[in-house]
């Protein structure tokens, strides 16, 4: 059995994990709350680096409970990228110097694509078509020949940051995706927005303009459910078209903003609609944490991969497509 630490702190969340082939040991996490606006990359910072000795503490104790030691720990997983600055050169260094402490080796992993990974793993499917829509990103992947390769993506801001920029605007807390779903909800009608799909790529930032716009002509609720509308069809037919080309017949949904009932219940009815089959995880497995670090880090760690200190440092714009997958396809 393999035993890995894992450590996420590339925005808001910090979150440190203990996974191992069968399960999830014990996750512990710390989530910054920006007491205006949104998230300050140099505070948000500050928040991890004085959170994570008691993160990780928390999760060695909760592993300790379950019977391990410190010397069971095969190896320890961080974030390498993407993420905000900061925020990443913290983290890597707190992994830096518990791999050294620990005498195992540090394996750095590519934050979107643990998103995928632990979709795969707590829905059990094998290859499907991966939205991926979060604060900063919004891209539509799929396996092939040994990297998830990008099939389209936001030309501008990711559909969680336009969500939150708009709440912003409308007074509320960070996160706002969440309350713009709450209020989504009591909308009953549709106000004309831009609906911008090129090719197989998307773009919200005129969605966020529009609907602050469309504010001072029509109520709250009915602009929060028009926005939500136009993003989340957006998204569906570019995860649509990606599943018609590829012939396959599986969908995979990750990323925070995956919590939304709405966005689920429209890839739902697409899926339906067209045979396949329709997957999301737990929201805690959807929006940023420690155990799809760790989970990635064991797959990584398994099929001889691991990161030499020189190399470990960050890549606040790393793409998963970068990324050679090694753990896939085995036989070939
Ligand atoms: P990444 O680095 O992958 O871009 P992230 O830092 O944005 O990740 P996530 O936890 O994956 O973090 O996603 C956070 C986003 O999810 C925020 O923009 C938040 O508003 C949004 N979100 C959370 N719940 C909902 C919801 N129910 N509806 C819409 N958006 C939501
Ligand atoms: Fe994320």
């Amino acid at each position: 059995m393999t035993l890995i630490l894992g450590l996420e702190g590339t925005a808001w969340n910090l979150s440190a994990a203990l996974v191992s082939e069968e399960r999830v040991i014990h996750e512990a996490e710390s989530t910054y709350k920006p007491l205006y606006g949104g998230i300050h990359p140099r505070e948000a910072a500050q928040h991890h680096a004085s959170e994570l000795k008691n993160v990780v503490t928390q999760a060695l104790r909760g592993a300790k409970k379950e019977g391990f030691s410190l010397n069971d720990i095969d190896a320890v997983a961080f974030s390498q990228g993407p993420g905000m600055g900061p925020c990443i050169r913290t983290v890597a260094t707190a992994a830096r110097a518990l791999s050294i402490s620990l005498k195992t080796p540090l394996i750095g992993v590519n934050h979107c694509i643990a998103h995928i990974e632990i979709g795969r793993w707590q829905c059990g499917t094998k290859d499907p078509v991966v939205l991926y829509v979060s604060g900063a990103n919004s891209q539509v992947l799929a396996y092939r020949s040994g990297r998830y390769r990008i099939l389209g993506e936001t030309l501008d801001i990711g559909i969680g940051n336009a969500l939150d920029k708009f709440a912003r605007y409308l007074g509320l807390s960070h996160p706002g995706g969440p309350k713009i779903e709450e209020l989504a909800s009591k909308g009953t009608e549709y106000v004309y927005m831009p609906y911008v799909v090129k090719g197989m790529d998307l773009s919200f930032s005129g969605l966020t303009t529009s609907a602050k716009d469309a504010i001072n002509h029509h109520k709250t609720e009915d602009v929060c459910y028009s926005l939500q509308e136009t993003a989340f069809a957006m998204l569906t037919e570019v995860a649509e078209r990606a599943m018609a080309h590829l012939w396959k017949d599986e969908m995979l949904l990750a990323g925070g903003v995956g919590a939304n009932r709405r966005l689920q219940q429209m890839l739902q009815t697409m899926c339906h609609d067209r045979g396949a089959k329709f997957f999301v995880p737990e929201n805690k497995y959807l929006k940023d944490n420690g155990t799809m670090i760790a989970y990635l880090g064991l797959l990584m760690f398994n099929s001889g991969e691991t990161t030499p200190i020189e190399k470990s440092v960050v890549k606040p714009n790393y793409r998963p497509d970068e990324v050679e997958v090694t753990w896939r396809d085995k036989s070939k």
